[in-house]
């Protein structure tokens, strides 16, 4: 049976991933899943993240995806095997970010990687372990930037607020000749990264490198062979008002009507209802 691939993140910042992976395997029927609601994922505890990581997987499966693309890098950093483990059974594939985005920074370094991205990424030091394995020569540092996505959700990227607090986290980062973006938000500030590192510093976006990897994946792997028409479903846990605002940036092309995945007492569920709260509540 062929399904479309589910793709999720944290929030929106995954649809830059999207965009890529539409741009290299356009035909393919995707479903985007952005937990917004709940974002962002980067500051919170181990087990928070595997929680939501679990909800959206399965939110995805039960929306008829039989393989995943995990967008984000906080995810992919500490849930990935997780994930693979629980949910990978024959009929189904959960596939990440770190290892392509490894394989791309190795083969385009002189021998020091930066790596900048959220502090759960950060704190994992996945993608230092996976660089490891691949070139173990390779050195890599690496930069927790909490303030970024933040920025970034803003709409604030062309802004001096932005240029500061990237050229603070890049300072952090001394001698290195590429630096990888890992986190799905920091393309949108690719030209404020560029301006703040030295100009023989490659600023690598892994999210091109991650959709070719995912097409020679489904090449290796005709049996997960995708739903194809170019359709596209983007559903949210968050505001989908807010969500259709950003979308564009990241995806490069408006979105279709975003299908709001409501949240109750921590969990998605499949009701729809777009009533924003206000005022008191008392628990009974
Ligand atoms: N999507 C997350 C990532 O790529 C960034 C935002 C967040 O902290 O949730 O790591």
């Amino acid at each position: 049976m062929r399904t479309p691939v589910g793709v999720f993140d944290s929030g929106f910042g995954g649809l830059s991933v999207l965009r890529e992976l539409r741009r290299v395997l356009p035909q393919v029927d995707y479903t985007y899943l952005g937990d917004s609601g709940r974002a962002p994922y980067g500051g919170r505890d181990l087990d928070t993240v595997l929680d939501f990581a679990e909800q959206c997987v399965e939110r995805l499966f039960a929306e008829g995806c039989r393989v995943i693309v995990v967008a984000c890098h906080t995810v992919s950093c500490v849930a990935l095997r997780h994930l693979q483990t629980r949910y990978a059974a024959s009929e189904q594939r959960v596939l990440g970010v770190t290892i392509p985005a490894a394989e791309a920074a190795v083969a385009q370094t002189r021998g020091h990687i930066g790596f900048i991205g959220t502090a759960r990424t950060v704190a994992s030091h996945t993608f230092r372990t996976e660089t490891a394995k691949l070139a173990p020569s390779v050195r890599v540092s690496e930069v927790a930037a909490p303030l970024l996505a933040p920025i970034v959700e803003e709409g604030w990227e062309q802004t001096e607020i932005a240029r500061l607090a990237v050229e603070r986290y890049v300072a952090q980062l001394d001698g290195i000749d590429t630096l990888v973006l890992g986190c799905t938000h920091y393309p949108l500030l690719r030209a404020t990264f560029a301006q703040c590192v030295p100009s023989d510093v490659h600023v690598l976006d892994p999210a091109a490198f991650v959709a070719q990897r995912f097409a020679d994946w489904l090449a290796r792997h005709p049996e997960f062979a995708p739903a194809t028409g170019g359709k596209l479903r983007v559903l949210s846990s968050g505001d989908t008002a807010r969500f259709a605002r950003h979308a564009a940036r990241f995806l490069g092309e408006e979105p279709p009507p975003i299908e709001r995945v409501a949240e109750f007492r921590g969990r998605l569920t499949f009701a729809s209802e777009e009533n924003e709260p206000s005022g008191q509540f008392v628990r009974a």
